[in-house]
């Protein structure tokens, strides 16, 4: 399998995502709370790239069984059920709901990403389950496309991505562009310290002057959650079994 990874979604074209297996990544916050929010029950997330697109949605949506959550500048916005932190979507609330996520980076890389076979959510949270499932694949090409912040590199995304790359590339046979190859480096620098990146990142820190510091801790729990969101057609749900090799 050839992995390519882009370490911002404006690399995108459409040669990258056409028809191919993309997993995108957003560590800090939105891929991690997708993980929490499928693992917590709910039905369906509907990733959007704007807020008026999320609101007009949830105008055509059963307001009981639907949740609008998200964030700018990473505080909930006005009007909003829930904001972007994980630990927001807990079973007792997102359970059977559909819930419609516009974040800054995060779901706004899932809609650049469209056209793609399939879109993988991938984050530290949920790393064993996203790779277990690649490796059943039957593909030529994934390519990793990290959120990175306002179209600008995010080490915690790129480090996440070279951690995906990493266990792939330990059983498969693999071929990698130059960015796999560096974010693979910048894993293997700072494999053994995972939290302390995340609060140290440029992200991490803001996300602590805003209260969220719990968040960080909850980001970096590697292998946590055995849950994959996958998008297809617009949508994410829980992937079944992968189509196996
Ligand atoms: C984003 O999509 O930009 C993030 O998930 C922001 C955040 O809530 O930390």
């Amino acid at each position: 399998m050839r992995i390519e990874s882009l370490f911002t979604p404006g690399e995108i074209t459409e040669s990258t995502v056409k028809g191919t297996t993309v997993a995108v990544i957003d560590v800090l916050r939105a891929g991690t709370t997708a993980a929490y929010a499928m693992s917590g029950g709910c039905e369906r997330i509907i990733p959007v790239a704007t807020v008026e697109a999320a609101t007009n949605l949830a105008a055509s949506l059963d307001k009981t069984v639907t949740l609008l959550g998200g964030e700018r500048e990473g505080k909930r916005i006005d009007g909003f059920d829930l904001g972007n932190s994980p630990l927001e979507y807990t079973s007792d609330v997102v359970k059977k709901k559909t819930i419609i996520l516009a974040t800054t980076n995060g779901t706004r890389t899932i809609s650049m990403g469209q056209g793609a076979k399939e879109i993988l959510i991938a984050s530290f949270v949920n790393m064993r389950t996203v790779v277990d499932y690649v490796a059943g694949l039957d593909e030529e090409l994934l390519t990793v496309v990290c959120a990175g912040q306002d179209d600008r590199f995010a080490l915690e995304d790129a480090v996440c991505a070279g951690m995906l790359i990493a266990r792939l590339s330990r059983d498969n046979d693999v071929d990698l562009n130059d960015g796999a190859q560096a974010a693979r480096l910048l894993y293997r620098q700072n494999e053994e310290a995972i939290p302390s990146l995340l609060k140290n990142c440029e992200h991490g820190r803001y996300l602590e002057s805003l209260g969220f510091g719990k968040d960080l801790d909850v980001c970096g729990r590697v292998d946590s959650l055995r849950v994959l969101p996958i998008v297809k057609d617009g949508r994410i749900n829980k992937a079944k079994r992968p189509r196996r090799k």
